[in-house]
């Protein structure tokens, strides 16, 4: 029986993350949920939005399912992480939770599948890629500073070692699934060093996949052609802050945020996430789209071997989705956030 630490986070969270347990007990796959407490209410209860604990548990159950987490805009908000790790004092901050989740369980990747579903309507049909987004360094480092009162500067971190890792998955998964071609977004042309180091590690690594087709794009050129003629693309492989805004822009080819699911993988765990945020203007109505956060569930089962409760899953969700009657209104629908879980639930 695998053990899953679940963490429903703040605003729609707890509302799709309930969703996506609710059917994933229903498949009858073998999986337990351990509750985690993260966010604004771990902030109230426990004095910190992360405590120690929760990592110790997705740390001990190597699988995380996890909603979204607020973080403020602007201001010196940071997430204080103080533990032992490995035999020895841990100390550091980060500027969001989600990044903290990341950094401390070394989920050096952010896999995010994007493909059309029967009735999801969008402008845009046959697109089916997968995004690699490397997930620890880049601009999300957290070393920003105000310089003077009118000056604040970031600094761009990019390793070798850091964007192999991510690229030499990314390519693995393509071969694994049968995907053809990579293609490596960037800014090489004025991030000569940060970003041309990224291509060309990308570029290195692509050496050893020789069935694969490696080409790549200037990011500005990228966004235009995804928009243009989406289909063409299959892999992409992007660093921390592109792949951040790359991964709205291709939900958004495909019927939005609602629809997009996330897995954070590393050497030891993984936890998977939608792409989506809090969404405060709708949260606590029973209106926002679990669809996201059930496909994120639906890829850690196939990531623990669950594939029949995964197929099951998917299955009965494409077929709630093509009759449009118990879906979301983000999706045409009238169904509320239960009612949709409901009606995949009684398909399974
Ligand atoms: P957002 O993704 O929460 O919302 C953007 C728009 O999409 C809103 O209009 C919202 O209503 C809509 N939307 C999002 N998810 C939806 C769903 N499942 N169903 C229907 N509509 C949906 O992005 P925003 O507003 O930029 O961020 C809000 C908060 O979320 C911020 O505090 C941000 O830091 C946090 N956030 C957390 C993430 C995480 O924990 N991984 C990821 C992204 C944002």
């Amino acid at each position: 029986m695998n053990k899953v630490t679940v963490v429903h986070g703040d605003g729609i969270g707890p509302e799709v993350v309930g969703a996506t347990c609710a059917i994933i007990k229903a498949s009858g796959a073998k999986v337990e949920f351990e509750e985690a407490l993260v966010g604004l209410r771990a902030e109230k209860e426990f004095g910190t939005p992360l405590p120690v604990s929760v990592l110790e548990s997705i740390e001990r159950n190597k699988l995380a399912l996890k909603g979204p987490t607020q973080t403020p805009f602007g201001g010196n908000y940071r997430i204080n992480i103080e533990r032992m790790k490995d035999g020895k004092e841990s100390r550091a901050d980060y500027p969001s939770i989600a990044i903290a989740l990341r950094k401390e369980l070394k989920l050096f990747v952010n896999v995010r599948p994007i493909k059309n579903y029967p009735g999801v309507s969008s402008r845009y049909q046959n697109v089916d890629l997968v995004i690699f987004r490397e997930n620890s360094e880049d601009l999300y480092v957290g070393n920003e500073r105000m310089v003077d009162e009118n000056t604040a500067e970031a600094i761009k971190r990019i390793t070798r070692g850091a964007t192999e890792r991510c690229a030499r998955y990314g390519f693995e998964y393509l071969k694994k699934t049968g995907r053809r071609k990579m293609t490596i977004g960037h800014k090489a042309n004025v991030m000569k060093m940060t970003d041309g180091l990224f291509l060309k590690v990308g570029q290195d690594v692509a050496k050893d996949f020789p069935d694969i087709i490696c080409d790549s794009r200037v990011i500005d050129a990228l966004c235009m052609e995804l928009v243009i003629k989406p289909e063409s693309f299959d892999g992409l492989l992007l660093a921390n802050l592109f792949g951040d805004i790359v991964s709205d822009l291709a939900a958004g080819l495909v019927g939005g945020l609602g629809v997009a699911p996330g897995a954070n993988i590393g050497p030891d765990c993984a936890m998977f996430e939608a792409v989506h945020g809090t969404a405060p203007d709708i949260a606590g109505k029973d209106i926002a789209n679990p669809m996201a956060m059930i496909l994120s569930g639906v890829l850690m089962l196939r990531h623990i071997g669950e594939n029949d409760a995964a197929n099951r899953i998917d299955a009965a969700m494409t077929a709630v989705l093509a009759e449009k009657k118990q879906v979301t209104r983000d999706l045409g629908g009238t169904a509320g956030t239960k009612g949709f879980a409901e009606a995949i639930i009684a398909k399974l």
